[in-house]
């Protein structure tokens, strides 16, 4: 039997579409970036998330010469965030990347890796956390990080009863 998923989201071009506390998010990750420490990969990503008491939130990637101790400017947000405010929920994240090494012709999606993470912390608030995606010419809007990974491994997964 063939299965179809269907993935939607939200192209925005024009910043009149979009929301002032969304700008914010924006110039929060765009600033964010700069405390990347990246000079392995020469690629700087930055992340910002609000809230629902609108708080927000910062990380950015740091690596390390040791290289697979290094970790992604998402997960640096959401760990931070899960640390300090355990029970106050993500509203949204916005991400941006940049490289002094290469143009990024397109707004830079999370990893695999931070989709994994960005969806567990969805699931345990019960409750979606949009994602935005920016390059200085386009945003792209995600309504849920389940968007972003179908099949995914869940928690109770590793509680399943054996029959
Ligand atoms: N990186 C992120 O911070 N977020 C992503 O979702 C993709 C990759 C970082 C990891 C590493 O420091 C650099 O970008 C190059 O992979």
């Amino acid at each position: 039997m063939k299965k179809n998923f269907t993935f939607s989201y939200h192209e925005i071009t024009n910043l009149n579409e979009v929301s002032d506390l969304d700008k914010d998010l924006m110039y929060q990750a765009s600033e964010a970036m700069k405390n990347s420490y990246s000079s392995y990969s020469n690629f700087s990503v930055g992340a910002a998330l609000i809230l629902e008491n609108n708080q927000i939130v910062i990380g950015s990637n740091q690596e390390n010469a040791s290289f697979p101790c290094g970790i992604c400017a998402e997960r640096v947000a959401i760990f931070s965030t899960s640390a300090n405010f355990p029970n106050i929920r993500v509203k949204k994240i916005a991400i941006t990347a940049n490289s002094h090494n290469f143009e990024i012709q397109e707004p830079v999606g999370p990893c695999g890796a931070c989709r994994q993470v960005l969806l567990e912390y969805e699931e345990k608030q019960n409750s979606n956390i949009e994602i935005l995606l920016f390059d200085c010419k386009k945003i792209i809007k995600i309504a849920s990080a389940k968007d972003l990974l179908p099949l995914y491994f869940q928690e109770n997964q590793l509680k399943s009863i054996k029959k």
